[in-house]
């Protein structure tokens, strides 16, 4: 049996270290701040959008979230990022995806100032980070990195194996494994015998979004295994891209759906958020 990499636990800890350094930011009259905009009315994007502002909440962030409704222009939208991009208070900005069709994402993206740009998306930051000098590191990807430390998982000379090569975190966590010093391997819906890369991992990163696709067979014994996956089954049950209830017989460390790696991506963007504000100030 695994041992279960407590995402939700990990959170906890770690933002309590994070309010404790906004506390003693205070001190100094700097209170980081958050904007978060939402376009449309997508329900999943409406709730992590409240759970962004609830975790600012706790830890003492200031955040602003901005809803505007679905026929918002791209024009529209970027010179609210523009206003935003001058503002003193707001250290800062994330524009949620996905964006309604007539609003081209990465134009939204270029317009946030790179020094704001607490998703790490842009393409100046994204740039920063495949050369290993990062400014922001991308939310789910860092999130993953600090539970592996936090569980003492050395990457090291490690077999990684990622499925999924999407910009927001196939593609980074790929980068930052490799940074870690991890040997790297990106596996996408074109990969070819995917059980014989997946059977060689000693990590297993699976962001694929296909419910409890990856199963025992796939998995060595002994693996450390990580579900970005968050998708609704056949009886609207939310589950990972990780049979859980197989994988974990075989796996080392495990992370559920929910409680794995989702506290995490938004416990980063506090992170994010905070060095923001710092840097803003001078202080690092
Ligand atoms: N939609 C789903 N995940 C994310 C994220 O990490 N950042 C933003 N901006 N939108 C998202």
């Amino acid at each position: 049996m695994s041992i279960i990499i407590d995402g939700k636990q990990t959170s906890a800890v770690v933002r309590k270290e994070y309010a404790e350094e906004i506390k003693e930011l205070a001190k100094k009259g700097i209170v980081p701040g958050l904007a978060v905009i939402i376009v449309g009315d997508d329900a999943a994007s409406a709730i992590y959008v409240r759970n962004k502002g609830i975790a600012c909440q706790q830890v003492g962030i200031y955040s602003e979230i901005i809803e505007l409704p679905k026929e918002t222009t791209q024009d529209e939208l970027i010179n609210r990022i523009k206003v935003l991009n001058e503002r003193k208070d707001i250290d800062g900005i994330l524009v949620q995806v996905p964006l309604p069709k007539h609003i081209d994402p990465k134009a939204v993206v270029a317009s946030i100032s790179p020094a704001k740009d607490v998703d790490a998306f842009s393409e100046v930051n994204v740039g920063k980070i495949m050369i290993g000098n990062h400014y922001f590191l991308p939310c789910t990807p860092a999130g993953i990195i600090e539970l592996l430390k936090r569980y003492n998982i050395e990457i090291c000379g490690k077999d990684c194996v990622v499925i999924g090569r999407s910009d927001i975190v196939g593609k980074p966590m790929a980068m930052l494994l490799m940074h870690e010093n991890g040997t790297v391997t990106i596996c996408h819906s074109k990969t070819r015998n995917l059980a014989d890369i997946t059977r060689r991992a000693d990590i297993l990163v699976v962001a694929m979004k296909k419910p409890r696709y990856v199963k025992a067979d796939m998995v060595k014994e002994g693996a450390v295994v990580i579900d970005v996956g968050m998708n609704r089954d056949a009886e609207g049950k939310l589950c990972g891209d990780v049979d859980f209830d197989e994988v974990s017989k075989v796996a080392s460390y495990i992370t559920p759906v929910p409680g794995g790696v989702g506290p995490m991506t938004i416990t980063m963007l506090l992170k994010n958020t905070i060095t923001a504000a710092k840097r803003n100030h001078g202080i690092e």
